[in-house]
């Protein structure tokens, strides 16, 4: 037999040529397979270690790799580099995702969409972990995780249980807002390209003067909003499970890039004491109409991964990660994330995460003092110095990078929210809808309502009819419950 030179040979992990990929070495033809087969062993092993932990949430994703490009002058409101010159394009990479599904979830399913994205900036990773949505279901950290559970499976039956969400969110009225949103039509987007995107928190922008303002993201979509109705949504979660995944390679694989023009609101830092609402609370949206969207840039995607398990799943976003420039705001929900997404990503790429390449920085590479510990896969500093202070020209800190400071004061105790209103806001969104998107919106909720016990539903109506009598009266008249019996 002739032996193609140029061909390349299998090799074991630790690079030793491999004889035989498909028989196991056995004593005999019909004996049994022999210990010292390592190259079998090790590739059993090594696939019993494929998968890591699932995102707790957000597990189901699709990911891709773009730019974002300045298109407006911002330097009066920020010093991020990132965002210093109009034309200016920094590398990105963007993952979408639902929420509450596991990893073989499907891309259909009635949930918020996640929209995160990395910039790769000359000062560091910048990270947006925003959704589709301009608020979310709660605004303090603490109830995350209950909130999740009733989002998940039920601890005895593994199914998903309709009591368990609408008793949450009926005891929780700072919810109807993003519950009203999840139920309209874009609480089933057509596809990741057509929903836009939301930074949804306020965080804080600071110039090069260190004046500060409050800010807030938007992303928009060029390719414009679509969503699929209910009935649509349903069936396509069943033929076609992976149907926004497929969606969002194939349009940039055939160089259909998807685009977003984004904007920012900006509040001076004394409006946030006399705005009518606090404006750190994420369950509300600060009108446009007091504080209108600027254009700031364009993100496009234009790149696929190469490797799904390498660039999307081994991904890790976190809002603690900014920039010069950018900083957090005192929203309770936003400081809480900045603990959970970090030590997350520790137990689920592990402690040297960072180092992944999806996740590493392009600024200069161990320019700190941190060593050592699992999966350490890069030279670990080599022989630089490995403590700070040190006389022998390991990096420094730079004091001119301090973040602006914020003057707090109070009383140390666990505080309530000092403005109550959760009616206002999904009572003015649902008064926007027009009567064909009323309509669907009722009909949603009460499809998903339908199974759940008759106390919630009261309850849960009564929030409905807060926020616009005529929203609890449809839903109450499409459960069959007597408009009295919800008062
Ligand atoms: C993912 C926690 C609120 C958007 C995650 C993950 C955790 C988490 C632990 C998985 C991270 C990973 O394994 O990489 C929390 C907590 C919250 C919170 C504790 C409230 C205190 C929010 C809010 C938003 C959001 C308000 C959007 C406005 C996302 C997105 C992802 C995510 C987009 C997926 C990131 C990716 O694509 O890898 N969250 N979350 N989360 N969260 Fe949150």
């Amino acid at each position: 037999m002739t032996e193609n030179k140029n061909k390349k040979i299998l090799r074991t992990a630790q690079g030793a040529p491999v004889s035989d990929n498909q028989n196991s070495v056995t004593a005999g033809s019909r004996g049994p397979v022999l210990m010292q087969d390592f190259h079998l062993t090790e590739k059993l092993a090594h696939f019993n270690r494929e998968r890591i932990p699932e995102r707790v949430v957000h597990a189901k994703g699709a990911g891709a790799h773009g730019y974002f490009e300045v298109t407006n002058d911002v330097t009066k409101w920020t010093k991020a580099k990132f965002l210093s010159n109009v034309g200016k394009r920094t590398p990105m990479f963007a993952r979408f995702s639902t929420v509450a599904g596991e990893k073989g979830a499907a891309d259909a399913e009635r949930d918020p969409r996640g929209f995160a994205l990395k910039f790769y900036t000359e000062d560091g990773n910048y990270d947006l972990v925003g959704n589709n949505t301009p608020v979310f279901f709660i605004r303090d950290a603490i109830k995350f995780p209950d909130f999740i559970h009733t989002q998940k499976r039920h601890p005895a039956t593994n199914c998903k249980d309709p009591n368990a969400i609408w008793d949450f969110w009926s005891l929780s009225p700072e919810s109807l807002h993003q519950v009203t949103i999840l139920f309209s039509d874009r609480g089933t987007p057509k596809t990741n390209r057509h929903m836009n995107g939301y930074g949804s928190h306020t965080f804080k922008w600071t110039n090069a003067d260190g004046e500060s303002v409050w800010v807030k993201y938007h992303f928009k979509t060029e390719q414009g909003i679509e969503n699929y109705t209910n009935e649509e949504a349903v069936k396509l979660a069943g033929v076609d499970p992976d149907h926004a995944t497929r969606d969002l390679y194939e349009s940039i694989e055939k160089g259909d890039y998807p685009a977003w023009k984004v904007y920012v609101q900006i509040m001076p830092l004394e409006d946030a004491d006399r705005y009518e609402f606090d404006p750190f609370d994420v369950t509300k949206v600060w009108r446009q109409s007091d504080y209108p969207l600027i254009p700031i840039g364009r993100m496009v995607l234009d790149s696929n991964p190469k490797n799904y398990f390498a660039e999307v799943e081994q991904s890790a976003f976190s809002p603690a990660n900014i920039v010069p420039g950018i900083d957090f705001s005192p929203d309770k929900m936003l400081q809480g994330r900045l603990f959970a997404y970090g030590d997350a990503h520790r137990y689920r790429v592990g402690g040297n995460g960072d180092l992944l390449k999806i996740n590493r920085p392009i600024t200069e590479s161990n320019a700190n003092y941190q060593r050592d510990g699992v999966m350490r896969c890069d030279d670990n500093g080599g022989d630089s110095v490995h403590y700070e202070p040190n006389s022998l020209g390991g990096p420094k800190e730079s004091p001119e990078h301090t973040p602006a400071p914020f003057v707090v004061s109070g009383t140390v105790e666990s505080v309530a929210y000092d403005k109550d209103d959760h009616y206002t806001q999904p009572g003015d969104l649902y008064r926007l809808l027009s009567e064909r998107e009323k309509s669907r919106l009722i009909s949603n909720i009460v499809g998903a309502m339908k199974p759940v016990k008759k106390e919630i539903q009261l309850r849960q109506i009564e929030h409905f009819r807060k926020a616009d009598p005529e929203y609890g009266a449809r839903v109450a008249e499409g459960l069959g419950v007597p408009a009295t019996a919800a008062k």
